[in-house]
């Protein structure tokens, strides 16, 4: 029989690298907590036509990388119903702000949700079919302040101080105008014409974006048509007077709290909820060499380390109120390798944490006062490997000295006289210590 493997695109995550990520994550919420956001969590899979209206029936995403099912009705009472796996975690925010009436509370609400989203893209370095995001969105009535600019130069400000305090060095900022509802028909009827007499030398699939979706032509990956997009119109040269005004007060803002950016006319991102304001973040660099080896890019072809933007229409294309909102996700998998490569010397793996203590229980019938003595020193914090009875006390010392600081002997004499026997690895000094005075004992040193 063939060994199962997890499925091409999707990976384990093991301790110790675990840690890292548990770190990040920390990192996030406590970041997000001085700004005052609160967490959401959705649900992971999601009605089909959530993401078709959201994100766009031409993207990418939902033309070429959705994994959905039609999930058959198992009563009666029930319809089939066409779920997917969420490529992405703005538009089930939007709908929950939606079916919770979170508007009607007249303020701004500040979201942020960690999880995996799930894209049938071709795996390589930094790309996977499973893979983490960590996300935030502001959004509420155009009342609560939701349109200000302030708004999405706090959330660039917010990922920078992030992105430092997170201990990532040499990120860059990216920023762009998509311009408003009103603005987009006057470039989507510009990029039509320019289209018209060139789009037959491109790929089959920009030749249909051209015809149904013209915008998405720009985020084409397709390098034979690259040549004819760079003579495409730019956007920034349809925006009206509104679209430069909110754009030059997010730029004026950042500028006045000192954070960096560049501003890139082609950056228009492939989502067609976009209004105004996008931006990416991405890290260069090469990861650390090896032995006479090139360094390679730390995140592989894929530098973006997180994207995101304004999307003032997306609560009315989902059916809700007028509920304008700016957010970001942040490839979670990708900080992690960023940071990997970025650590003194090489991506080597962390030394793993050890145990305070392993319990050994010396015989059977000391199994379940082990387990009780391990459950009194856990209670009081101390983190415990629980042996077990049937180990010859070599064995226990032999696991005892890979995974712990100490070893507690649990015999007979112990457990009637409740002193037990303690031996530290590192000083190899072995102590008789009382059951009371046992958990401060093994306190870790500071
Ligand atoms: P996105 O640009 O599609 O935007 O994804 C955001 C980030 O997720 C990317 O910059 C990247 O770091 C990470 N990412 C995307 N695909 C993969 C993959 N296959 N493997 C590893 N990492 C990946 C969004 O998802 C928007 N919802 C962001 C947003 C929030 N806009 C407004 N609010």
């Amino acid at each position: 029989m063939t060994s199962l493997k997890a499925v091409r695109g999707t990976r384990d995550l093991l301790p110790p690298e675990t840690e890292l990520w548990n770190r990040v994550e920390a990192t996030a919420r406590r970041v997000f907590a001085r700004y005052n956001f609160g967490e959401i969590r959705t649900p992971i899979f999601e009605d089909t036509s959530l993401f078709a209206r959201g994100v766009g029936e031409e993207t990418d995403i939902v033309s070429k990388e959705m994994y959905t099912w039609e999930d058959r009705a198992r009563a009666q009472s029930e319809k089939s119903q066409s779920l997917t796996l969420r490529p992405e975690n703005t538009a089930g925010v939007v709908r929950a702000y939606i079916e919770h009436k979170l508007g009607d509370t007249g303020l701004l609400q500040k979201l942020y949700y960690i999880g995996p989203q799930f894209r049938r893209e071709r795996p390589q370095k930094g790309r996977y079919r499973q893979f983490w995001q960590i996300g935030a969105e502001v959004i509420g009535p155009p009342s609560a302040g939701s349109e200000s600019p302030l708004r999405d130069a706090e959330v660039l400000e917010m990922l920078a101080s992030f992105l430092d305090e997170l201990g990532i060095t040499g990120w860059t900022l990216v920023l762009n105008s998509v311009g408003s509802a009103s603005d987009r028909p006057k470039y989507v009827a510009a990029l039509r014409e320019a289209l018209a007499p060139v789009k037959g030398r491109m790929s089959p699939d920009n030749q249909r974006r051209a015809e149904t979706n013209p915008l998405r032509v720009l985020d084409s990956k397709d390098p034979a048509d690259e040549a004819i997009i760079a003579t495409l119109p730019k956007i920034a040269d349809y925006l009206d007077d509104e679209s430069k005004a909110h754009f030059a007060a997010v730029c004026a803002a950042l500028d006045a709290c000192g954070v960096k950016y560049g501003i890139n006319p082609r950056l228009v991102r492939g989502l067609d909820y976009y209004t105004r304001t996008t931006f990416e973040f991405t890290v260069g660099g090469l990861s650390p060499q090896r032995a006479g080896a090139p360094g390679t890019p730390i995140l592989g072809a894929q530098n973006a380390l997180l994207g995101g933007g304004r999307y003032d229409g997306l609560s009315e294309m989902l059916g809700g109120p007028k509920a304008p909102g700016i957010g970001f996700a942040m490839g979670l998998d990708r900080l992690i390798l960023t940071l990997q490569a970025q650590a003194e010397g090489a991506p080597e793996k962390s030394a793993p944490v050890l145990a305070d203590a392993f319990l050994a229980p010396l015989g059977a019938a000391l199994d379940a006062p082990a387990l009780s003595l391990a459950r009194h020193l856990r209670r009081q914090g101390l983190r415990i490997e629980l042996g077990d009875g049937a180990f010859r006390l070599k064995k226990s010392f032999e696991i005892a000295n890979k995974l712990a600081r100490n070893i507690i002997l649990l015999g007979e004499d112990e457990h009637a006289s409740g002193i037990l026997t303690v031996k530290n690895f590192a000083t190899g000094e072995q102590t008789k210590i009382p059951r009371d005075q046992l958990a401060q004992a093994l306190q870790p040193p500071e």
